[in-house]
């Protein structure tokens, strides 16, 4: 065991997709777990940096999530201000997750990397529970994934494999310095992706592509805030087009094992009721 694995290991966005996982894994394994997020205990908020400080105290290592996404204007800064301090605070070791094919993602990573910390970088392309846990699963619940993402594939990863590559990075130095670019095992174009998970929970789900424009103008009459239309609209644009439609070897590297595929992902979600039909319905009486 590694002497900064004796002190808390602090989890942002520790009530996320990603982050809850992490938390589960490392205190399932007996380690000193902190949330790092605005429920936390101390709290922290990215956007308060009097928040940072009490967080990070007595900590040993990150998993370091931006959060909404470090594309966004000002992530890099933040990310930048947020490790230096947390280097100063005593933190020997960091895990940051990052995004694939996004340039202010790689900027973001330099000026981690640059703290002079241990550092393991996960550079993840589009999460598979994008589909259940995240504002697709509404596309899901109504049969119709409606996206400007045309027949472009998708490499899609499962965040089980992610967390577990996260907790692995934090405890095992074997991983300090290693860049894992991260994949699921099959590119699906979201047509392929919407028909496995229609397959699995027994009904029709479509995907229609559509315009930048229109997907812009329907998140808006969603009530969905502009900054964040204008980070969905820069991400379909410029990740979603084709570039990052190829698979790694990032899992395989750093886990010795195969990725998680889609078809699982699929079936494990659907048994677990998510997408069935009586989750369409407490949807709707939710939104009457
Ligand atoms: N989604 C993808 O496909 C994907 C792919 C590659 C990389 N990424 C990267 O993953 C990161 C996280 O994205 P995600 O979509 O998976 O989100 P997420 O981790 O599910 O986000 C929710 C978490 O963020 C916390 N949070 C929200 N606002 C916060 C704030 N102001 N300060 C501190 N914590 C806050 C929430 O807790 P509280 O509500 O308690 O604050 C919760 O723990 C982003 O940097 C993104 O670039 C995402």
């Amino acid at each position: 065991m590694n002497t900064h694995a004796t002190k808390p290991t602090l989890v942002l966005g520790g009530t996320g997709k990603t982050g809850r996982r992490v938390v589960e894994r490392l205190t399932e394994r007996g380690l000193p777990v902190r949330v790092g997020s605005r429920s936390g205990k101390p709290p922290f908020d990215w956007d308060d940096q009097a928040t940072w400080a009490p967080a990070l105290d007595g900590v040993g290592s990150v998993y370091l999530t931006y959060y909404p996404d470090l594309a966004l204007p000002g992530a890099v800064e933040a990310t930048r201000s947020f490790a230096e301090l947390a280097v100063r605070s005593g933190v020997a070791r960091l895990a940051l997750l990052s995004g694939r094919g996004e340039p202010e993602a790689e900027r973001a990573e330099q000026a981690v990397r640059d703290t002079g910390a241990d550092l393991t970088i996960l550079r993840s392309t589009w999460f598979m529970q994008n589909f259940s846990e995240d504002y697709m699963l509404d596309h899901v619940l109504s049969g119709e994934i409606r996206l400007p993402a045309g027949e472009v594939p998708t490499p899609f990863l499962d965040i089980d494999d992610l967390a577990d590559i996260a907790v692995e990075a934090l405890t095992d130095d074997r991983h300090v310095g290693e860049l894992y670019e991260l994949t699921g095992p099959r590119s699906l174009t979201f047509a392929e992706a919407a028909a496995e998970i229609g397959g699995a929970a027994g009904r029709e789900i479509r995907y229609t592509p559509v315009s930048l424009e229109q997907h812009a103008a329907e998140l808006a009459d969603h009530g969905v805030p502009p900054e964040f239309v204008d980070f969905l609209t820069y991400l379909f644009e410029e990740v979603v087009d084709g570039r990052n439609a190829d698979t790694t070897d990032g899992v395989r590297r750093a886990l010795g094992r195969e990725p998680r595929d889609f078809g699982d992902y699929a079936r494990q979600t659907a048994a677990s009721g998510v997408w069935n039909a009586s989750a369409v319905s407490a949807q709707g009486r939710d939104d009457g």
